[in-house]
């Protein structure tokens, strides 16, 4: 799950201490310590239409975003999987335009992405981790569909070593990443609910958003992106 937000690469470079004083955006980091957080939210069947919808905004980004990361100063081994990966997400994306019937809105330009790895392994990290959250949503209405989740599991488990590797790394490095991480998460509240603007998820709209919110903070604190409080 990819945003669309023309701002994203400014936030991660503003400065972290301005984050630490938004109350609003702190009960959310706060809710990462609910303790009820790891099932996840079953839907009824009328919600997999908006649920394909979204998908199909949401691989499309992947896939360009994807692109724009190849074009970037990033370490060889990364660089070979992000050609599998762009493969993945365009089949991913195929599936989507056929079972919807359309191609997702064409856009002129690549999104930009951080240029400095640190910050753009946290950008991918994230949203492929935001990926697997929704595409597990929709496994559980379409069965048929685990190959993709299954995907996105090796996706995020990638993006996971290369932030082991970075956080194990020089200091500047992890600092830097750990400081993106904490911007990308502050961002987290306002992208789950864009990805679920749909009518007919309204009901389900805050218990999934605080269950996705929680799964990837738990994720971020584990792989020590994020400090559990
Ligand atoms: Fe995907
Ligand atoms: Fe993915």
């Amino acid at each position: 799950m990819y945003t669309d937000d023309a701002c994203q690469s400014t936030l991660l470079t503003l400065p972290f201490l301005e984050s630490l004083d938004n109350p609003p955006e702190f009960a959310y980091y706060e809710s990462v310590m609910s303790p009820d957080a790891a099932t996840p939210t079953p839907l009824p069947p009328e919600c997999e239409t908006a649920l394909l919808e979204r998908f199909l905004k949401a691989e499309a980004m992947a896939l360009w975003t994807i692109r724009s990361a190849r074009l970037q100063d990033v370490p060889p081994n990364v660089y070979a999987f992000l050609r599998k990966h762009e493969e993945d997400e365009e089949q991913h994306l195929a599936q989507f335009e056929t079972m919807i019937g359309r191609q997702p809105r064409e856009r002129e330009r690549l999104p930009s992405v951080p240029r400095q790895w640190p910050a753009l392994a946290v950008q991918l990290y994230g949203y492929e981790s935001l990926g697997l959250e929704f595409a597990t949503l929709l496994v559980a209405l379409r069965p048929d569909l685990a190959s993709i989740r299954e995907d996105e599991l090796v996706h995020v488990g990638f993006f996971e070593q290369e932030i082991h590797r970075i956080l194990g790394s020089e200091t500047a490095a992890a600092e830097q990443a750990r400081l993106s991480a904490l911007a990308w998460w502050r961002k987290l509240p306002r992208t789950i609910d864009r990805y679920l603007e749909a009518e007919v998820l309204d009901p389900f709209r805050p218990l999934l958003a605080s269950r996705i919110l929680s799964t990837i903070g738990r994720r971020f604190i584990t792989a020590g992106l994020l400090k559990d409080r």
